[in-house]
């Protein structure tokens, strides 16, 4: 049985820029199954940050339908696009986007405060566990900018991860990493996938393929033929 978690149909998606109208998605039809690991691939500017964000609720598309767990969500408010953020979904991003102001313990409590966990000990409890699980539990207490760029990844997917989101969003999450950290980080979100978050990841390197369920690649907006 398959068990569809979104689906894109004939999405579009426009720039504007000045007075030109720019193209960037053209007709994407895309099925995402809930548990996949699904990687975005393509040149640059070839609309893979593009697509990730329409996906993942930081940006609109401009025609098509997007189903997102069986409800059509192609039209939704402000407000329920955000719960959904806030509900249902993590992100990873390539310069890890940490608050510098905060430490490590602090940056995790963020999305915590945002979908409303008031209980304190609640959130300490899931605070430490995802700590746990990302294996940072002694830099609780640190500071960002002492920490190295994998240990800096493993807070933000610790961070995205707190809420016990159902899809994880990474936009080239080893993309400011040696290759040795990267397959470190690559191998925990390995983990998360097969422990059944689904993961939609944009990435440039063709050797993180192994760890990918399905892979897509985009060329000039368009899904290249046999990449579905
Ligand atoms: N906010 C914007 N306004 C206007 N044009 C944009 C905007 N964001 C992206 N573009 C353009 O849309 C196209 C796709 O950009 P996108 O960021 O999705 O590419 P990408 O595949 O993620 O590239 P990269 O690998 O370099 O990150 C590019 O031509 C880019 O210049
Ligand atoms: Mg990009």
């Amino acid at each position: 049985m398959t068990n569809i978690q979104i689906e894109l149909k004939d999405v579009q998606k426009y720039y504007k820029v000045g007075k030109e109208k720019l193209h960037v998605l053209k007709n994407i039809n895309l099925e995402i199954q809930s548990g996949e690991f699904l990687m975005i691939m393509g040149k640059s500017g070839s609309g893979k940050t593009t697509l990730l964000n329409i996906l993942g609720f930081l940006d609109k598309l401009d025609e098509g339908k997007f189903i997102f767990e069986s409800q059509d969500v192609s039209n939704l408010s402000e407000n329920k696009r955000s719960e959904l953020r806030a509900h249902k979904i993590g992100y990873v991003f390539q310069q890890f986007n940490l608050i510098e102001t905060l430490n490590v313990w602090q940056n995790i409590e963020v999305p915590l405060l945002y979908s409303g966990h008031k209980n304190k000990n609640e959130r300490k409890k899931l605070i430490e566990s995802r700590l746990y699980d990302v294996g940072l539990l002694e830099k609780a207490n640190s500071f960002p900018n002492h920490l190295s760029g994998g240990q800096k990844q493993r807070v933000a997917i610790a961070r995205a991860l707190v809420n016990n989101p159902s899809i994880i969003f990474a936009d080239e999450p080893t993309g400011a990493l040696d290759s040795e950290t990267g397959e470190d980080i690559m191998n925990l979100l390995s983990k998360l996938n097969k422990s059944g978050t689904t993961i939609i990841m944009v990435t440039h390197d063709h050797d993180m393929t192994k760890y990918a369920s399905k892979v897509v690649t985009l060329k000039d907006g368009v899904f290249n033929k046999g990449g579905l």
